[in-house]
């Protein structure tokens, strides 16, 4: 059966702090948007694979409203309540977890003029920070894009630069990546997420 955000949302409200022991459950929620069957669907990005620290600070800046709490953020904004539920032991417990897992990519096919010039601007802007393999790097604070879709991360990019995300005075690694994504035409924007989430080809 396939449940609405509202269903979902109520249930977790309802099983309140059961999820907190029960690490199974929990993440079998967050699966139900962020699975690789139905990411691109939901627009929730693959968790599996990324950085654990990356992951703890985002579900925290989730629940601070340094992210998501844009009415004009819709993805965010449902992600923000469903990050509302849960404790500072679960987000621990939870950025392990799927730190540990591995992501499962799709092959993607894109067009090969875009990917070589995404290709291009991946090493020469990108690869500094987030690793050569897109794997991340926590003595950056950056994330693994590996396992992220281009949408999603052209999505992101947007949220950069027009400020939805990396806009507070005390989250020097969002304004960080801000920074970046102000020197970024669409264009550019379009070719780099492309390149990501085909798998760098
Ligand atoms: C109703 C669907 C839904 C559920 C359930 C859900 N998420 Fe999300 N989540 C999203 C969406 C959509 C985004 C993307 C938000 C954006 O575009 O900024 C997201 C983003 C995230 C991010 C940011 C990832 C990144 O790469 O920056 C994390 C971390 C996250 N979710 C963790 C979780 C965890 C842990 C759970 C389970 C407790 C969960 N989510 C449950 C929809 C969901
Ligand atoms: C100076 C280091 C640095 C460089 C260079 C850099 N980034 Fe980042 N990037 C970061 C940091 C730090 C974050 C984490 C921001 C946060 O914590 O909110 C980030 C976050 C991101 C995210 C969000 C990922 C997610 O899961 O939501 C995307 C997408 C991204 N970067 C893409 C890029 C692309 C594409 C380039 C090249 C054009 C690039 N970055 C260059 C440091 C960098």
């Amino acid at each position: 059966m396939k449940m609405t955000f509202i269903q979902l949302a109520a249930a977790l409200i309802l099983a309140g702090k059961a999820y907190a022991a029960n690490l199974p459950a929990l993440t079998d929620t967050c699966l139900g948007c962020h699975q690789s069957t139905v990411s691109v669907a939901t627009g929730a990005p693959l968790l599996a694979g990324q950085q654990a620290f990356y992951l703890q600070k985002q579900l925290q800046q989730f629940q601070s409203g340094q992210r998501g709490a844009n009415a004009t953020d819709v993805r965010g904004q449902q992600m923000a309540a469903m990050a509302a539920m849960l404790s500072a032991a679960d987000i621990q417990a939870l950025a392990r977890y799927f730190s540990q897992q591995q992501a499962d990519t799709p092959a993607v096919a894109a067009d090969a003029a875009l990917l070589d010039q995404g290709r291009r601007m991946y090493i020469g802007s990108c690869g500094a920070c987030h690793g050569a393999k897109a794997q991340g790097n926590m003595a950056f604070n950056a994330p693994a894009l590996s396992m992220l879709n281009a949408d999603y991360i052209a999505l992101q990019l947007q949220h950069f630069k027009t400020g939805l995300r990396g806009k507070d005075k005390t989250d020097k690694p969002g304004r960080q990546m801000a920074l970046i994504s102000r020197s970024l035409s669409e264009q550019d924007m379009q070719a780099v997420a492309a390149y990501i989430g085909a798998g760098m080809p």
